[in-house]
This record gives structure tokens, C-alpha cells and sequence, in this order.
């Protein structure tokens, strides 16, 4: 078939605009409640990876979270590899519904052996956005209806150790930081004091900082949550603590860990950073990484794929290509290529043919020469025998003449001694 040339058209567009001024109300100004509208009755998506060591508390602070029991059992931690296993639950506040999948490491730092434990990690991130482009380039696409399973955050679990990070957390997330958004949190932090607290915040940003590993940051571009999202910044890591226990505090009852010496609330903000987490995470931010996911992450992915298959927006001299023109000459070099096979293949079986042919020649050769010989050894045979029949003839009648004269000489002997007598 052919190459389609496409040109692409020049088409002149008017680039001034004037503003106007109405004289009366129109109605677009509900464009807005419009969305709101609209994004309610579709409802949310929001997907959150939980990666850290096995018992660090991932399930229980979900729970604390979304303030609900997700009913999941602790993981075994004597698997050979890092697993991952996620979950999909309808959740309801009001009218408004959410679609939130939890995807949780299962035996993440069990391994005698850590170097790889990321890569688990990073074959499930890329496997949704793989999902997700596979239905972006049906011809019959159903993206309203699709269920994104893109992972929208990643909330890191650091081990409350006091001394910084572990080289399996850094190698992680500088392995994550260009796929998804990720908050580092200081897990189990009421298990460490509020001045080692600070130190050990500081030396996580700084190796984080020093290893290049780039995190999420709370937008601070839109006005109405800059000042909270800039403040909120620079507490990250959050040291979060989570349970599932209540205490009656007061008359209030409170989501709580007991000890013996005190009580651990765990929406006190003196207490830890859990409803910082809340806020950011939740309230002020999902949109966002929902949006960063997609704009920045998932566009990465889909670049690098493309490019992959051998799409580019640019020729070889930098000069715009449709994906039309793309496929065409990807298919014009396919066939040539199995022209080429082709050709190839004909080639080697002319060549076989040959061999096969002289191979053959050479065997007939051989047999005549056998042939030959047999003949030649045939006839010396035959006149050997000939020459040995002639001479036993010629003896033969050698022996008869012989036999006659012996015979004639006694003959004439008895005949001269009767005479005698
Ligand atoms: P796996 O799913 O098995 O990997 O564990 P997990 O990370 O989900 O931990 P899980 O939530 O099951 O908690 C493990 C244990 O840690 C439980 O006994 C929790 O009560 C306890 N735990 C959870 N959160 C905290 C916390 O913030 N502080 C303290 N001290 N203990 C906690
Ligand atoms: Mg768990």
C-alpha cells in the first residue's frame, strides 16, 4: 500500500481578542457549580500506596485516616519477595462518593537481600499506567466509565529509628520520585521524643535533599491554600501515630494509644502530626496529586512509551510529524524489512538447492568410479579365467596326444614280442 502523504494544513487563526462588556446576566457564571455538579454525580477516584516494613502500622493508619475498619489482616513477612496486594472500597460523606483503592508492600524489608525490593513497587506503578494508556489508545475508549487505577500518592513509612534514613528507603524513593507523588511519613512516632523528633526530621530532609530524591510538594501556587500548603511543608516528614483503639477523654471519646504512662491521641495536634497528614493529604490536596498524577507522572510514562514504539512528534530534521505519517512510514519500513526476510530466505534456499545439487553430483561421481572399477576388476577376472580355461585345453590336449602315443608305443611293443615267440 502506498504512503498517505498528509500535509498538514496552515490554518490562520485570529489571535487578537477583545473584551466585551455585558449588558445583562447570560448564565455561564454557573459554570462552575456546573463541574461541581457534574464531578459529585460521577463521584471520586483516589488511589494511595502505602510502602514500609512489615508491622510499621500501614493498616492502622488508614484506618485512623478515613476513620472506618478496612478489615485487614497483618501480612506474612517470610516471603522470598516484596508482594503487592491492593483493595477497592466505596466510601460515602454526604453526596459526595469515593472510589479509594489501597495498595499496601507486603514483606517490604523482609528480604536478606534489599537491592531489588523496589522493583516490585515500580512493575505495579508502571502496570496502571500502562492499563490506563492501553484504554486511552482503543479506538473504542471508555475512559468516563474506566476505573483509573493510577496511583495518585505515595505515602512512605519511615522506621522511627532516630538516625536517619535506611539506604532501602532512599534507594526506593529516588527509584519512585519521577512515577508518583510521594510524603514521606515518620511512622509509630510516639515511639521517639519530641526533641530527637526535630533532629531526626531535619536529617531526613537532608538526606533526601543530598540523594536527590525529589518529593511531593504542597502546591503553593493557588492563592486561597498557599500560606497553609507553605507552612505544611516544612513539616514534612510527618511523624504519624495510628490506632484503632478509643479512649473517653473527658466526655469526648478519642481515637487513642494507651500506655502506662500516658495517653497517645492521635488527632492531638500537640501530640503528632496525624491531622496535619489529614488536612494535607484529604482535604486540601487530593485534587491536586489526582492532577499531578496525570499531568506529570502518567504524561512521563506515556512519552517514554511512545518514544518506545517508535512515535515522535518531530522528524529526523525536527520538522512536525502526525502520527499518521509515523504509522506509514512505520509500516512502509515494516514491510520493506519483510521484503527483505523474504529475499534473504529465497537466497538461502537457492543456496541449500546448490549444495544439495552438487553434494548429489559428487555421490554419482563416486559411484560411477566404483562402477568403473568393478567393471575393469571384471573383466581382468574374466581373462585370467579365459587364459587359464584356454591352457587346461591345450593341456588337455597335450595329455591326450600324449596318452595316444604312449598307447601306439606299447601297442607296437607286444605286437614284436609275439612275433618273436
Ligand atoms: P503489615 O500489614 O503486616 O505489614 O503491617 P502494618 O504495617 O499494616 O501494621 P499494622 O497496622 O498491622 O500494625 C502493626 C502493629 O503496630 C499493631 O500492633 C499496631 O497496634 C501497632 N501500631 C500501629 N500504629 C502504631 C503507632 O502509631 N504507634 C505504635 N506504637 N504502634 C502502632
Ligand atoms: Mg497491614
Amino acid at each position: 500500500m502506498a504512503a498517505i502523504d498528509v500535509e498538514p494544513m496552515p490554518i490562520k487563526v485570529e489571535t487578537a481578542m477583545r473584551t466585551l462588556k455585558l449588558s445583562g446576566h447570560v448564565g455561564f457564571d454557573s459554570l462552575p457549580d456546573q463541574l461541581v455538579n457534574k464531578s459529585v454525580q460521577n463521584g471520586f477516584v483516589f488511589n494511595i500506596l502505602c510502602i514500609g516494613e512489615t508491622g510499621l502500622g500501614k493498616s492502622t493508619l488508614m484506618d485512623s485516616l478515613f476513620n472506618t475498619n478496612f478489615e485487614s489482616s497483618p501480612s506474612p513477612h517470610n516471603l522470598p519477595t516484596v508482594k503487592l496486594k491492593a483493595h477497592t472500597y466505596e466510601l460515602q460523606e454526604s453526596s459526595v462518593r469515593l472510589k479509594l483503592t489501597l495498595c499496601d508492600t507486603v514483606g517490604y524489608g523482609d528480604q536478606v537481600n534489599k537491592d531489588d525490593s523496589f522493583k516490585a513497587v515500580v512493575d505495579y506503578i508502571d502496570a496502571q499506567f500502562e492499563a490506563y494508556l492501553q484504554e486511552e489508545l482503543k479506538i473504542k475508549r471508555s475512559l468516563p466509565t474506566y476505573h483509573d487505577s493510577r496511583l495518585h500518592v505515595c505515602l512512605y513509612f519511615i522506621c522511627p529509628t532516630g538516625h536517619g534514613l535506611k539506604s532501602i528507603d532512599l534507594v526506593c524513593m529516588k527509584k519512585l520520585d519521577t512515577k508518583v507523588n510521594i510524603i514521606p511519613i515518620i511512622a509509630k512516632a510516639d515511639t521517639i521524643s519530641k526533641t530527637e523528633l526535630q533532629k531526626f526530621k531535619s536529617k531526613i530532609m537532608q538526606e533526601l535533599q543530598s540523594n536527590g530524591v525529589e518529593i511531593y510538594q504542597f502546591p503553593t501556587d493557588d492563592e486561597s491554600v498557599s500560606e497553609v500548603n507553605t507552612t505544611m511543608n516544612s513539616h514534612i516528614p510527618f511523624a504519624v501515630v495510628g490506632s484503632t483503639d478509643f479512649v473517653k477523654i473527658g466526655n469526648k471519646t478519642v481515637r487513642a494509644r494507651q500506655y502506662p504512662w500516658g495517653t497517645v491521641q492521635v488527632e492531638n495536634e500537640s501530640h503528632c502530626d496525624f491531622v496535619k497528614l489529614r488536612e494535607m493529604l484529604i482535604r486540601t490536596n487530593m485534587e491536586d496529586m489526582r492532577e499531578k498524577t496525570h499531568a506529570r507522572h502518567y504524561e512521563l510514562y506515556r512519552r517514554r512509551r511512545l518514544a518506545q514504539m517508535g512515535f515522535s512528534d518531530v522528524d529526523a530534521h525536527n520538522k512536525p510529524v502526525s502520527f499518521q505519517q509515523t504509522f506509514e512510514q512505520k509500516r512502509s519500513a515494516h514491510l520493506a524489512e519483510l521484503q527483505l526476510k523474504e529475499d534473504e530466505m529465497r537466497q538461502m534456499f537457492v543456496q541449500r538447492v546448490k549444495e544439495k545439487e552438487a553434494e548429489l553430483k559428487e555421490a554419482e561421481k563416486e559411484l560411477h568410479a566404483k562402477f568403473d572399477k568393478l567393471k575393469k576388476d571384471h573383466t581382468e577376472e574374466k581373462k585370467r579365467l579365459e587364459e587359464l580355461r584356454k591352457k587346461i585345453e591345450d593341456d588337455t590336449i597335450e595329455f591326450n596326444r600324449r596318452k595316444q602315443q604312449t598307447q601306439h608305443s606299447h601297442h607296437t611293443l607286444t605286437l614284436g614280442k609275439s612275433k618273436k615267440k
